[in-house]
């Protein structure tokens, strides 16, 4: 990464942060961008006394806010989220994103689902034209035969690669679940392949992100642009 891709992702970071209102309840995002954000905003629980409480779409995002003192609860144990904040791996001219390279994308999904205001921050290069041109898309699937639900996944026209570590083990996620990286060579229609892959038995949630993101914060060179999506919100 480039220093001004890491000052800029510093920046949306910090400003993704300052949304956040005393007495909110907060979805907090996971990958790096979500690192610094969480940082932020733990600094302003120290100096402005904010009485806020987090809701991590990962662990390793709750051990960070757990240890900067960040009061957490379960996604269950709150009634309602007044904002998410989260980056994302890729976002088009309508606001469709592919997230889940860090591999958190369904509890990521389940807390924007849940939030009354889905926040999305992230850095100029990854706004394209055409999703997965760049990248495949992430899907999070059972354990429970997973390659035959690889196969069914293949059968839509995608090229399919179990996710594993180095050793060759099949990671698994938070949730104990796969991921299976899908590379789709023309995704003309990310809507309709999010529902073909979406009815496939086995499949528990596809890294496309459709309606997701209501403000884009996002960080170039010269400085961050907040862009309002203009996606109708969750009513709460
Ligand atoms: C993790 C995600 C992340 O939000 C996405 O990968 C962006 O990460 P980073 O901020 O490190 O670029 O979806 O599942």
């Amino acid at each position: 990464m480039t220093r001004n891709t890491d000052s800029s992702k510093d920046r949306v970071a910090r400003a993704g942060a300052g949304l956040v209102r005393d007495g909110m309840i907060v979805g907090l995002g996971s990958g790096s961008t979500s690192v610094l954000m969480v940082r932020h905003l733990a600094d302003r629980v120290a100096s402005e006394r904010l009485a806020i409480v987090g809701v991590a779409t990962s662990s390793s995002t709750a051990a960070l806010a757990r240890e900067l003192g960040i009061p957490l609860r379960e996604l269950d144990e709150v009634d309602r989220l007044d904002i998410s904040l989260d980056g994302a791996d890729e976002i088009d001219e309508r606001f469709r994103m592919i997230k889940g390279r860090g591999g958190a994308l369904l509890r990521e999904k389940i807390v924007a689902a849940s939030s009354a205001h889905r926040v999305t921050l992230l850095t100029a290069d990854k706004r394209v034209g055409r999703l997965g041109v760049g990248m495949p898309v992430p899907v999070e699937v059972s354990t429970f035969g997973l390659l035959h639900t690889e196969r069914r996944i293949r059968a839509i026209g995608g090229e399919t690669t179990i996710r594993r570590d180095d050793k060759g083990r099949v990671v698994l996620t938070d949730g104990g679940n796969a991921i299976i990286d899908c590379h789709f060579e023309a995704l003309d229609d990310p809507d309709d392949l999010d529902e073909r892959l979406q009815c496939q038995a086995g499949v528990l949630d596809t890294g496309l992100f459709i309606g997701l993101c209501d403000t884009l914060i996002v960080g170039d060179g010269e400085g961050i642009e907040v862009i309002e999506s203009g996606v109708p919100r969750f009513p709460h």
